[in-house]
């Protein structure tokens, strides 16, 4: 990992002298991808053009991740109430998935990138799911970095179903009246994910906008102040440092 770095810091026009060598590499990440739309609007540009962006940062930011030894991505692409913006934007949004992996799937299986996708893939149209559904097969025997789309992806629906599917397995005698943490934890869309280590969200919003509600309970935040276009390599490292600083208690002293 050092050689890896070195050649990153040498090849990038990186300006950061941060040093993150010695320390933890937090095995997930989480994304919240914010900013494309004020983007955008700054180069008086449709919003588009900002999604289109970000589509572009998060290979890059995949690609860095996976060199630095990060075993999960998981990004937020598009949330359960994403569906309130404008048709236009949403059906452009809808088409991003293919073009990203139309695009740079080739590069992301070289990196032995496994993809997966978790949210309520029943309301997808078909050319989405279809995409994102041969990317996931074309790469399940992947076993280097999990990048993992959350699209039409919101944690109270994700709750909501565990509880459902919980009660469906008590009734048929599957599973008995002990719901502890770890059972709860498998009936999520993670299941067999860790909890993120880290949550990045960009653009100087500081909430969580439903994402990953119940797997975010002991993670360290990070907020940028940059827009999700404009992240590149430094802000990754620059997180990852910030993390490295940190003191992580799970509740204890
Ligand atoms: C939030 O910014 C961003 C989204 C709702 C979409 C995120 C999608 C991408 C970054 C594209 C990547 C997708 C793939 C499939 C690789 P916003 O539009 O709310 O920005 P604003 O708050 O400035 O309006």
């Amino acid at each position: 990992m050092l050689k890896l770095l070195k050649n990153w810091m040498v090849k990038s026009k990186s300006t950061n002298n941060l040093d993150i060598k010695g320390g933890p590499i937090p095995h997930h990440i989480a994304i919240i991808m914010d900013g494309n739309g004020r983007w955008a609007k700054k180069r008086a540009l449709p919003r588009s053009a900002g999604h289109h962006e970000g589509m572009k940062v998060v290979k890059k930011v995949t690609k860095l991740a996976s060199q630095l030894g990060v075993g999960v991505l998981t990004v937020y692409a598009f949330s359960t109430e994403n569906w309130k913006r404008p048709k236009d934007e949403v059906n452009y949004l809808m088409k991003l998935p293919e073009e990203f992996l139309n695009t740079f799937l080739p590069e992301l299986i070289e990196e032995n990138v496994q993809v997966r996708i978790m949210g309520d893939k029943s309301q997808l149209p078909e050319h989405t799911l279809k995409a994102v559904e041969k990317a996931v097969i074309e790469t399940q025997h992947n076993t280097g970095l999990i990048l993992n789309f959350a699209l039409n992806y919101g944690s109270r629906y994700e709750i909501l179903q565990a509880v459902e599917n919980i009660i469906k397995d008590y009734k048929n005698n599957e599973i008995d009246g002990n719901i502890n943490e770890e059972l709860f934890s498998n009936y999520l869309m993670t299941q067999d994910l860790k909890d993120p280590d880290l949550l990045i969200r960009t653009s100087g919003e500081m909430r969580l906008s439903n994402f990953m509600l119940w797997q975010l309970a002991y993670s360290e935040f990070w907020f940028a102040d940059v827009l999700w276009p404009d992240f590149n390599e430094d802000h990754l490292i620059e997180a990852i440092a910030e993390y490295q600083k940190r003191g992580r208690r799970f509740g204890g002293i």
